[in-house]
């Protein structure tokens, strides 16, 4: 009998064909993400469970789903997943790093430079026909070359887009994360400085940490204080690691000059949301990874992480590999 596995939306056809070939698959075809009593209700008997970002993956569904031995996120963030809870009843997770790295990266570098050059403030200008006449001080950003880039979580995504940023406009680097990345210190000549220096100098802060309970909340009021006037911010990790009505209020009393979001808490945000209505924001509906190639290799990794999940091989990327004596008993 083949093994039995939900995936929980349509993901691109590459990942989607591994997974029939192999599995018993039920398949969520609603553009919407399964209501909570649903995906309860489907994973019931199965092995394998592919999920999104915006499914919880908790204790209590792994509990409803005695014979779970995989869960494959199709995402390289995971705080939808309880990993410890998945640890301790010898269920494997997966991830899909690596390959929305520059898709990612290029996003980031996107959001920074249209808030630093009000490009979609002047977009709206352009189409309610406010735009008269060449205007020597209107529409004035801010200039890139040279500035100070601060990153938060120096990782793959944080190092990609302080490459680009170092190496098209010159900027210089400073990151702030546990770890120190060497690679980036040398390559980039990055400088690992404490959060609040990093806060202090930078010019542009982009954000690419993971969210959890160390992170989460990190830019409030407090931290938006320390920041220069100046400031772009540029949040393309997970939402809750800004405080949004902290970031509103910034933005609005000038504290900081512009923020470009791709990420938003909750998602999606409340279309009348006021800080929807600040000029100086841009917020993108969490798309940093659409691109073809990435939501490819996304849909392949997911399915090759689920695939060796059920088969009992080693997942190819694995986030609790301290699973494995308990993952392996489940097969005998
Ligand atoms: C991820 O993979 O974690 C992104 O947020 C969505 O691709």
């Amino acid at each position: 009998m083949p093994p039995k596995v939900f995936v929980t939306r349509v993901i691109p056809e590459v990942g989607l064909k591994k997974i029939q070939e192999h599995c018993e698959m039920d398949l969520w075809t609603d553009p919407l993400p399964p209501p909570r009593d649903e995906l309860l209700r489907r994973v019931e008997d199965c092995q394998g469970l592919l999920s999104l970002l915006t499914d919880t993956v908790d204790a209590e569904l792994m509990d409803r789903a005695p014979k779970l031995v995989v869960v494959s996120n199709f995402a390289v963030g995971f705080n939808n997943i309880d990993v410890a809870a998945a640890t301790q009843r010898g269920i494997a997770v997966g991830n899909t790093p690596g390959v929305l790295t520059d898709a990612t990266a290029d996003m980031a570098v996107t959001l920074l430079l249209a808030a630093a050059r009000r490009l979609v403030e002047g977009h709206h200008y352009t189409l309610s026909g406010k735009w008269k006449t060449w205007e020597p001080l209107g529409h004035i950003g801010q200039d890139l070359v040279g500035r100070t880039l601060g990153i938060v979580g120096m990782g793959r995504i944080g190092f990609a887009t302080a490459r680009r940023l170092h190496r098209g406009w010159d900027m210089q680097v400073l990151y702030y994360d546990i770890h120190r990345n060497e690679h980036a210190e040398r390559e980039l000549g990055a400088r690992q400085v404490d959060f609040d220096t990093l806060l202090a100098e930078s010019d542009f802060v982009s954000i690419h940490t993971n969210l959890d309970d160390s992170t989460r909340g990190l830019f409030d009021a407090e931290a938006f204080r320390k920041m220069k006037p100046t400031a772009v911010l540029v949040n393309t990790a997970r939402g809750p690691i800004v405080v949004q009505e902290d970031l509103r209020q910034a933005l609005e009393q000038g504290e900081i000059f512009a923020a470009g979001l791709d990420v938003t808490d909750p998602e999606p945000i409340d279309p009348n949301d006021p800080l929807l209505k600040l000029p100086n924001v841009i917020v993108a509906p969490h798309i940093a990874s659409a691109t073809v190639r990435s939501r490819n290799r996304m849909a392949e990794i997911a399915a090759e992480n689920l695939l060796a999940g059920l088969e009992g091989r080693p997942l190819p990327a694995w986030v609790n590999p301290e699973v494995e004596p308990q993952w392996r008993k489940r097969f005998s």
